[in-house]
């Protein structure tokens, strides 16, 4: 169901999944474990992880309406932070109506390395190895053939010589996985050839989530209307976000907030998808400090001839479909069956589309109303039912909480207690 959304963030949680069930979106049996609250049982938690106790839940949200590349998808995210959904659903409908993400998948392929030292010559050394290319990727393709009879294998390989080392870089294609084991077993296999080769040692042989040749770029044109309805405003606030764009370029303490916001989007998505974050976000912060600086990891440029936004995103996207805890966890396979049961590339073209959006919203706000209002009306909630408030007595203490400047959990206790009072 591609239709209406409008209203959603207003209904209960019982009558989003009724209405997700009605959308004919979410096979039956990936909806049940959402409804009746069973997204992890602990015998599978168990077998996922080591020393297992009991598992720790967050809040599973749907954001509808990401239009990429012509297909709408209503997309699943686990987040525990007030405001990113709201935002991600502010931006996603801004920018579906003006005509969508369209995306670009460079390459969808892993690298991994081994360090090789102790070596006289590394021209010498690099050469021996270069002579046996051929030779060297069947050998890796031997050691992991499923991915070969799945139509990947190792597709390059490479060697650099940095400071003391002779590093060994080898590419692979793999297919929807994610591929750590593919390529950790790949080059265990080549660690002794190599030695041989080139008379040095391995010191480790590893995959590298500086995943480079993963990278995914998502762009979106959004016209000056969609930004207010005021049109010096709207171009005001072009403006100001090129700008916007421009600070996280020049300094770093900007940029690492500015990659945080887009970040908020990005693991959400990266977690309701069962996919390594750790992995995502370590290939991404290597990738903004590519050119010897941590930078913005997007770009917004404003036209105002054409009264339009133009806004970028590239980054390292490696994640999978199948492999490593994907398969068992029943909300990660509700999260693909909503998303279609994507391909890995479709995915990643998703993922890279959610952060530029997340992005937009964030600097939108900073830019025009501030931070704070947005964030905060929806941060108010979360306190208020920390100070303890029931559901009924939770929109008054919202709306005394947002009236009041500076708020925090004392604060919203004591409204609650003065709230009660009057009510007695
Ligand atoms: P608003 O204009 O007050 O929103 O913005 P609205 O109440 O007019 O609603 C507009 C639409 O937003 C709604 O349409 C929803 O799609 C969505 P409707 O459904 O009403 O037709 N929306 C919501 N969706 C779900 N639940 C809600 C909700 N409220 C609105 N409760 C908004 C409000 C929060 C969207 C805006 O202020 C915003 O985008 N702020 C940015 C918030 C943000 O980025 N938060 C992340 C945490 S801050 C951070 O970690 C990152 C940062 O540091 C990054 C950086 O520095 O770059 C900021």
């Amino acid at each position: 169901m591609n239709g209406n959304w409008t209203g959603f963030s207003k209904k209960s949680p019982a009558e989003r999944l009724q209405l997700l069930k009605e959308s004919g979106l979410l096979q039956q049996e990936y909806w049940q474990p959402l409804a009746e609250q069973r997204t992890l049982p602990l015998e599978t938690a168990n077998q996922m992880s080591e020393n297992v106790l009991a598992t720790l839940a967050l809040p599973y949200s749907l954001v509808p309406d990401f239009l990429v590349d012509g297909r709408c998808y209503q997309v699943p995210f686990v987040t525990e932070e007030p405001s990113v959904v709201a935002a991600a659903s502010f931006a996603a409908k801004i920018i579906k109506r003006s005509g969508g993400f369209e995306t670009e998948v460079h390459k969808r392929q892993m690298i991994g390395q081994i360090a090789l030292y102790q070596i006289e010559d590394a021209d010498l050394a690099a050469q021996s190895v270069l002579q046996k290319k051929a030779d060297l990727l069947a050998r890796a393709d031997q050691a992991y053939p499923s991915i070969v009879a799945r139509g990947g294998g190792a597709r390059d390989l490479w060697l650099e010589q940095k400071d003391d080392f002779l590093i060994f870089y080898l590419s692979v294609d793999t297919q929807e996985a994610m591929g750590a084991n593919m390529l950790n077993t790949m080059l265990e296999s080549l660690t002794l050839p190599l030695e041989e080769l080139t008379g040095g040692k391995s010191l480790m042989a590893i995959l590298s989530n500086y995943a480079t040749d993963s990278l995914v770029t998502a762009r979106c044109v959004i016209d000056y209307r969609f930004l207010s309805r005021d049109r010096a405003e709207a171009a005001l606030l072009a403006d100001k976000m090129q700008l916007a764009s421009k600070l996280a370029q020049a300094d770093p303490y900007r940029a690492a907030t500015h990659n945080k916001g887009i970040f908020n989007g990005i693991d959400a998505v990266v977690l309701a998808t069962g996919n390594d974050w750790r992995a995502v976000e370590a290939g991404a912060h290597a990738y903004a400090s590519r050119e010897g600086s941590y930078r913005g990891l997007s770009a917004w440029t404003a036209d105002p001839d054409k009264r339009q936004l133009h806004g970028q995103l590239t980054l390292p996207m490696p994640v999978a479909t199948k492999g490593g805890s994907i398969g068992l966890n029943p909300a990660v396979a509700a999260s693909l069956d909503l998303l279609g049961q994507p391909r890995a590339k479709e995915l990643a073209a998703l993922i890279v589309s959610v952060g530029l959006a997340q992005n937009f919203a964030a600097i939108k706000a900073l830019v025009s109303t501030g931070i704070q209002a947005g964030h905060m009306k929806l941060q108010a909630k979360s306190l208020a039912l920390q100070a303890g408030a029931k559901e009924e007595e939770i929109p008054a203490l919202v709306s005394h909480l947002t009236a009041t400047k500076n708020f925090n959990l004392a604060t919203a206790q004591e409204i609650l207690a003065d709230l009660r009072k009057q009510n007695q």
